[in-house]
């Protein structure tokens, strides 16, 4: 973050007790270009009152408003109303913005396994992953995307406001476990060469992951990232736009990519487990990765 100014600054008497209400513009061009997040506050001393945010991002091309002037109006609204109305606006402590992320612990892992098929190929992948990961000595846990309650990013872009998606799904307890682990573990199959769509859902609702870290200064400690993906198909180029994804999802929960264990042609022989060295191969892989992070 850039930098922070005073638009409109007045003082506001309410109960017979004066207050302060601010509107700040702070520029957010390092999450966005041109990104400027508008804050509105009514405080006593240190006691935050009442809140509003909004940001540029928040209004497509075909909107006739803008942050500025929606956040302009609101500072008018609550100069006139608040002295004749407290209780509207006054009434619930406002909602805080997101603290930092915890400390990472670095002996944890969690795979995401990214298939609809609870018993594909890429639930095969996440079992030798998980096996790697408690030999290296990592407690790992497994989440299914396609089996929790994920809703798509709408793209409203308010989670630049306060760091935290304003939808209410299984996302939170996915957010959770990103801040908490040393290392996240994508397996995949390659689906029209990107991800299923749940696991597409899961990285595009990390927007929000992305602005929570952008918004309170970045996260505590080290994370890396391992892709794990299975195409149908033969051929190193089925791959080339899953690991383009997996490597913007690392990039927006910033992990560092240690690299891929990639197995192609799985259609012709159904299940991975019957082609010879196959497994041997892809656990050596993975346990030579994992060793990197449990180093
Ligand atoms: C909807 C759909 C799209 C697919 N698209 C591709 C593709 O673009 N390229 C490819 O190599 N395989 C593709 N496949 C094949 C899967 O990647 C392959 O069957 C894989 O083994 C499935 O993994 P799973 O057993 O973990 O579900 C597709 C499969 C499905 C169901």
């Amino acid at each position: 973050m850039h930098g922070a100014w005073i638009l409109r600054s007045v003082e506001v008497v309410v109960d017979g007790r004066p207050g302060l209400l601010v509107l700040k513009g702070e520029d957010l061009s390092a999450a966005y270009p041109g990104m400027v997040r508008y804050t509105l506050e009514f405080r006593r001393g240190e006691d935050v009152l009442y809140t509003y945010r909004t940001n540029t991002y928040e209004y497509p091309p075909g909107t006739s408003q803008t942050a500025e002037s929606v956040a302009l109006t609101a500072f008018h609204r609550l100069r006139q109303e608040l002295p004749d109305r407290p209780e509207a606006f006054v009434l619930h402590p406002p909602e805080p913005a997101v603290g930092p992320l915890p400390l990472r612990a670095p002996s944890t892992a969690v795979v995401l396994q990214g298939s609809p098929r609870q018993h594909g190929n890429s639930a095969i992948l996440a079992g030798w992953t998980t096996d790697a990961c408690r030999d290296a000595g990592l407690r790992c846990e497994t989440l299914c995307p396609a089996e929790m309650r994920i809703e798509e990013c709408t793209g409203c872009f308010r989670c630049y406001n306060a760091g935290r998606c304003v939808i209410d799904d299984d996302m939170v307890a996915i957010y959770r476990t990103l801040a908490a682990v040393g290392l996240v573990i994508v397996c995949t199959p390659v689906y029209a060469e990107t991800v299923p769509a749940a696991l597409k859902a899961v990285i595009d609702r990390c927007q929000a992951y992305r602005a929570r870290r952008l918004l309170t200064g970045g996260e505590s400690g080290r994370q890396a990232g391992i892709l794990c993906a299975v195409s149908g198909q033969v051929g190193a180029e089925n791959f080339v736009c899953v690991s383009r994804v997996a490597g913007s999802f690392f990039r927006l929960i910033g992990a560092e990519m240690l690299g891929e264990v990639l197995v192609d042609g799985a259609d012709a022989v159904n299940d991975i487990r019957t082609v010879a060295g196959k497994e041997e191969g892809v656990r050596a892989e993975l346990r030579a990765l994992i060793s990197r992070v449990a180093d």
